[in-house]
This record gives structure tokens, sequence and C-alpha cells, in this order.
């Protein structure tokens, strides 16, 4: 029989993203055929999140949209895999008759099978958690690139109320310091510029006595062109020891995404989020000392239960002491068994829209003030190719991940570092240009995947 033919859709966050390449990789190994045509695909699978309400609507939507395929291909199987998968189980396969293979995030070694039982006219489900797995010994299959997504932990024992990740994702776990450092070495001979380090809480990354700080370190020595990302921190764990080391590596990217969510200590208290304003201004402050020029990003979210226009403004006032580079924005919604779906979701629907309006535009007003204050500067620039409206000007990242678009230049191509001087700037990018070559990329790619 020929080889079955995959095609994958990923939603949510980073972590699917990683986790796609897992999947890739495992049915790789195990005589799949990965697809980029869905209409010529034997097996689709959708990589889900259930983080809010409309991320789950979204999949929902798109298994509508799907029907036609198993109307015309009767053999076609169409699994759910990620959050969904783990929080609606055998639910899904009963409520949509489309789908025959619901796996979890810590089943997917076990995928194959679970899609030749679907071949053979069965169901195939996976969604028990594992304490364990971190799939240290999968190699995630990435096309050629500058940049990749390397899941360094899984799970998350945080708890917090709103959340549904602990639960979806089960416990904490740590890959080995050894693996991870592994996966950089042979993305950088690769010809990759940039990681990311993932995990819902990497602060609390642990492994025989490493930290987070040490692993981080073990990657920047990696390579010093290759520059290193990482997300998320929480505030709790976010140690000065990691300060320290992000402030001595130059190729450690001078940005930090630390959500706070709430800037009222009554609410964070109702979250569990375990720190107080106080507290988290604290970190900004020792961090700005340490790491001169670092960015900080944010998560908010607004409307969650019990929040008055009181706690609102403390929001709006933690916002302008903190003056964040970006911001992700969310309107709370209420999800089955978390421990604010017990609390009263009283905040009215006209309510939570208007305080997200009012964050949103703040948030916009200070990210345009931030990157206005740039203009003069000079920032050394990723550059990942041209922009996405005109060959004629390239598009790249700087260290503190803002977006700098330059006038096309005819000794610059993707993956070099180039010095720019900014000279004018929006709320979401930098235009600037070319000053001179910082460094080259080897090419070609030396190794195969
Ligand atoms: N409602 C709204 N936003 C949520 N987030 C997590 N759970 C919810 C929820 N139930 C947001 C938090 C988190 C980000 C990944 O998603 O801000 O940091
Ligand atoms: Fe969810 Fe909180 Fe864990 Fe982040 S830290 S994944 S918000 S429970």
């Amino acid at each position: 029989m020929s080889k079955s033919k995959v095609y994958i859709e990923t939603y949510g966050c980073q972590m699917n993203v990683a986790d796609t390449e897992l999947v890739m990789g495992i049915l790789n190994n195990n005589g799949f055929q990965l697809s980029q045509d869905i209409h010529d695909a034997d097996v689709i699978l959708l990589n889900t999140c259930s983080i809010r309400e409309n991320a789950e609507q979204r999949i929902y939507g798109r298994l509508d949209n799907l029907k036609p395929f198993k109307t015309k291909n009767p053999d076609l199987v169409v699994g759910i895999l990620g959050c969904m998968a783990e929080r609606l189980r055998t639910n899904l396969i009963e409520e949509k008759k489309l789908v025959d293979v619901v796996v979890g995030p810590d089943e997917y070694k076990r995928l194959p099978e679970f899609i030749d039982m679907a071949f053979s006219g069965g169901k195939g489900i996976g969604v028990k958690l594992s304490r364990t797995e971190t799939y240290d010994d999968i190699i995630p299959y990435r096309e050629d690139g500058l940049q990749a997504w390397i899941s360094v932990m899984r799970g998350c024992d945080k708890f917090c109320t709103f959340c549904v990740v602990p639960f979806t994702r089960g416990r904490e776990r740590s890959r080995s310091l050894e693996s991870v450092k592994a996966e950089v070495e042979h993305l950088s001979e690769r010809g990759f510029r940039e990681v990311t380090l993932l995990g819902q809480n990497v602060n609390s990354y642990s492994d025989n006595g490493a930290d987070f700080a040490d692993l981080l370190a073990a990657c920047a020595e990696v390579d010093p062109w290759l520059r290193v990302r990482f997300t998320t921190s929480h505030p709790q764990d976010l140690s000065d020891k990691l300060l320290y080391t992000i402030a001595k590596y130059n190729n450690l990217c001078n940005y930090i995404h630390l959500p706070v969510q709430s800037g009222s200590d009554r609410i964070l208290k109702l979250m569990n989020r375990t720190y107080t304003v106080e507290h988290y201004l604290k970190i900004i402050e020792s961090a700005r000392k340490i790491i001169p020029g670092v960015s900080f990003s944010t998560d908010i979210i607004s409307g969650f239960p019990s929040e008055t226009w009181e706690d609102h403004l403390m929001t709006l006032d933690l916002m302008e002491q903190v003056k964040y580079d970006g911001a992700y924005m969310f309107k709370y919604s209420p999800r089955e068994g978390t421990k604010a779906y017990r609390m009263d979701d009283d905040v009215s629907e006209e309510a939570k829209t208007k305080r997200l309006q009012e964050i949103i535009a703040l948030q916009q007003r200070h990210s345009t003030e931030i990157n206005e204050s740039l203009a003069g500067t000079e920032e050394v620039v990723l550059i990942e190719g041209f922009s996405r409206k005109s060959d004629k000007f390239f598009a790249g990242r700087t260290d503190s991940n803002k977006v700098v678009i330059i006038p096309f230049v005819d000794n610059i191509s993707e993956g070099d570092y180039a010095l720019v001087k900014i000279n004018r700037a929006t709320s979401a990018t930098l235009f600037g240009d070319f000053l001179s070559i910082v460094h080259k990329r080897e090419q070609p790619f030396q190794l195969a995947n």
C-alpha cells in the first residue's frame, strides 16, 4: 500500500506549533507521508486549543467545513489532537460523528496506532496524561528556516483559577538540559538563527539541579549568532540569576514576556496568581536595572468574576507604571472544570468589551510612544526576508522583538544581521535604513532534517 498522506492544521499557542512538529516527526518515522494539500490527504488532523471559548468554537466551525471531505471520501480519517481532545475526550466523537481519532498532548507516540485503528473502521482514542512524557527522544520535523520553537517543558502546576491548561496538559515536567542543548546545536548547524524555548512556565524548569538560567546559558553558548528567546515566565519564579544570565549573553534576547493578568491585588488573589502588584513592579524594576533596554510584554484579562470598575482602573494604572512594549489582551472566558468556573461570571459582556477596548487603546498608545522614542537609535536587526507588502523592502527583528522594515539593499539576505538606523515608527513597526552588515549567515544549509 502506498504511504498514507497526513495533513495537519495547528491552532492556538506556540506550544501547539512545536507539538505539531513533534507529531510530524513521529508520523514521518512511522511511514506516513506529510502533505500540504488537504484535498489529497488520507488523514486530516487538527491540533486544537481550549484556552478560551472562541478558540473551541473555531474548531467546531472547521469540523463543519470538513464534512464535505468525508462525504466525498468515506475512508478519510479526521482526528483532533491537543487541548480540546484532552478536555472533551469521547464527547467529541459522540457529538461530531465526523471525528475518528482523539489524542491528547501526552499520547502522541501512539498516534500511528490510533490512526491505524481508524483505518480499520474503529475509533482511536488516547487521552491519558503522563507525569513523565517529555518527548525527549523524538526529533521534531522542521522545514529549513531561520526560527524554531523548542519546547523545554510540558504541563503546568500553577492552577491559575481561570486556566484550563493544568487540566489539558497535565503536570509540569522538564526535558533534560542535554537534549535541549543538542537540539539547539543541530539547529545552529542547519543555519537557524533564532530559537525560542517554550513552556507554560519556563522559570520553574528543573533538570538534575540545573534551573532555567542554566539552561539558557547552555543554549546561548552553542552559537553566538543564534538568538535565544523564551516564553512564558510566571512572575513568581523569575529569579535575579535569570536576569543576570540574560544580561551576560549578547545572544540572549532582552525581551521578557511576563503575564500580569490584572492590576488589582484582590483580583490577582482570586486568580491564584501568587504575587501582588508591588512584587510584580519590583521584578520589572530589577530587570530594568540589570538588563538595560530590556523590553516587556504581558497578558491581561478583562472582566474576571467580580472585577469592578476600580479594579479595572488599577489595571490601567499598572500599565501606565510599566509601559509594556506589547500585550496580549483578552476578555475573560469561563472554562468548565476550573475554579473560576464556579464563581459568578458577573461582569456583563458590555463591560468586558468596554474595559478591553480601553486596555487595548492604552497599550496602543504605549507601544507607539516606546517605538517613536527609538527614532535616531541604531539597532542590530536579524533579516527575516522581504517585507509582507513588497520585495522592495526587507523585514527583520530587533533583539527586543520589534519588527523593522528597511529598503532593499543588494548585499544582504535572509539570516544576516544588519546594523540599522531607525528613523520612524508606528505602534507595531519600526522603519529604518541599512548602515552595515554585522554578520552574514553561512550558506547553504549543511544538514538535512
Ligand atoms: N479567559 C481569558 N483569557 C485566558 N487566558 C487563559 N485562560 C483564560 C480564560 N479563561 C489568557 C491568560 C494567559 C493567556 C495564555 O491566555 O492571559 O496568560
Ligand atoms: Fe494557565 Fe496560569 Fe499555568 Fe499560565 S501559569 S498555563 S495561565 S495555569
